[in-house]
């Protein structure tokens, strides 16, 4: 199971890399929208340039197109990694009928892609079968309309494994600490994070209660 970080800014970026658990990172337009108003492509570059600044081998990371035009989609993808020049490039390309024609397209390019916005199991299915390299579930907002996210992201990572795709699983769209555990035991391959829920993922009262009491035991020993 890897953690990848689930922003585009900097500092949190660079906040994580720094604590060796990252294997990855995702964006899409949205996250994007959330930092200084910029050219996306630099912004982009100075990502890629602290993954290497912290030693970090081309771990993966998506940058998503921002069309519906599906000829239009290719012609970004395509810009992105004559841009970039990161051999982690992911190029993220929401699921759809349409959709699928792209991702074969970039496949057939030896173009990584990330298929995002799957909200069900045969829409990541589909992405399998198309070759995606990363599958994209949203849990939070699997979830917004009732439906059982562990139960798709179990149900999906077992087709994938029956059908010897090798395609991995991202999940997304966490909106609580638990999203995060029930990802994890559901089978994900990935879970993408916000930045926000890191520090908390590493803190518990008892143990600050625990480390608190040895020191003082200790200290007071010292005397
Ligand atoms: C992954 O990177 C997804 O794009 C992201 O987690 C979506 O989160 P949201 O459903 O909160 O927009």
């Amino acid at each position: 199971m890897k953690i990848f970080i689930d922003s585009a800014n900097l500092t949190d970026i660079e906040d994580a890399l720094k604590r060796g658990f990252p294997s990855g990172i995702t964006t899409n337009p949205s996250i994007l929208a959330k930092e200084k108003k910029c050219d996306f492509r630099e912004h982009i570059h100075k990502i890629i340039q602290l993954v290497r600044d912290h030693g970090y081998r081309d771990i993966p990371l998506s940058v998503e197109v921002f069309s519906t035009d599906t000829a239009e989609m290719i012609r970004q993808a395509e810009e992105f990694v004559e841009e970039f020049h990161y051999e982690g490039l992911n190029i993220k390309v929401p699921i759809g009928w349409d959709e699928l024609s792209v991702i074969k397209k970039l496949k057939d390019k030896s173009i990584r892609v990330n298929c995002t916005c799957c909200m069900a199991y045969n829409q990541a299915v589909m992405a399998a079968e198309a070759g995606s390299d990363f599958v994209s579930l949203f849990s939070g907002r699997i979830r917004d309309i009732g439906y059982d996210s562990s139960a798709v992201i179990s149900a999906v990572k077992q087709t994938i494994e029956d059908r010897g795709c090798p395609s991995k699983i991202i999940v997304g769209s966490i909106r609580h600490i638990a999203d995060i555990n029930e990802a994890m035991q559901a089978g994900a391959d990935i879970v993408t994070v916000p930045p926000k829920f890191f520090r908390q993922m590493c803190s518990h009262p008892k143990t600050t209660e625990a480390v608190n009491q040895f020191i003082t035991d200790f200290k007071e020993w010292l005397k």
